[in-house]
């Protein structure tokens, strides 16, 4: 794959996927979403996939579609899941595959979007408020660390988003 992709990196419900979808359309240029291709490989869901072969299984599955997104030609724009920029040799791969953009979103946001959504294993637990709170303390230095461009995500709507995208990659 070339080395100038665009990857849309941050925490669940920052907006990866909708605004990777509407930004292809835009720049012509076609998708990719992590999660999707890794549940196309293993044939089923996410939660399915965390259930029966636990998280770090998953991670490992992560790890490896990215060595194989390498192999690929073309330009994409790729969203990625929530957790792949938490390993030190993801975010050099994702370096390596183009230019990395996280969009930044405070705990509060990331609940008011997906709190109740039960398609997030990681959120399914008694608390899910604080435990937004935590991964979010624990995962924004290495987000942060893998990024090129940081949009502060909270309080914006999709297209001034976009727009910010858009100025940055046309
Ligand atoms: C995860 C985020 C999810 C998915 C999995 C784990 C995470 O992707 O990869 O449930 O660790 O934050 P989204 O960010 O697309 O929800």
């Amino acid at each position: 794959m070339a080395n100038n992709n665009i990857i849309l990196t941050g925490f669940m419900g920052s907006g990866k996927t909708t605004l990777g979808l509407r930004l292809s359309y835009r720049l012509r240029l076609p998708f990719l979403d992590t999660d999707n291709l890794i549940v196309q490989k293993a044939g089923m869901s996410i939660p399915e996939i965390f259930e029966t072969q636990g998280e770090a299984a998953f991670r490992q599955m992560e790890t490896e579609l990215l060595k194989e997104l390498r192999e690929r030609t073309g330009r994409y724009i790729i969203s990625t899941g929530g957790g792949t920029p938490l390993r030190e040799e993801n975010r050099e791969a994702l370096k390596q595959l183009g230019t990395v953009v996280l969009f930044r979103v405070s705990p509060e946001e990331v609940w008011n979007r997906i709190g109740k959504d039960k398609n997030r294993p990681l959120l399914q637990c008694d608390d899910p408020q604080q435990r937004i709170r935590d991964l979010l303390a624990e995962r924004t230095p290495k987000y942060e660390a893998a990024a090129d461009l940081i949009i502060d995500v909270d309080g914006k709507e999709f297209a001034e988003v976009l727009q910010i995208l858009e100025d940055n990659f046309s």
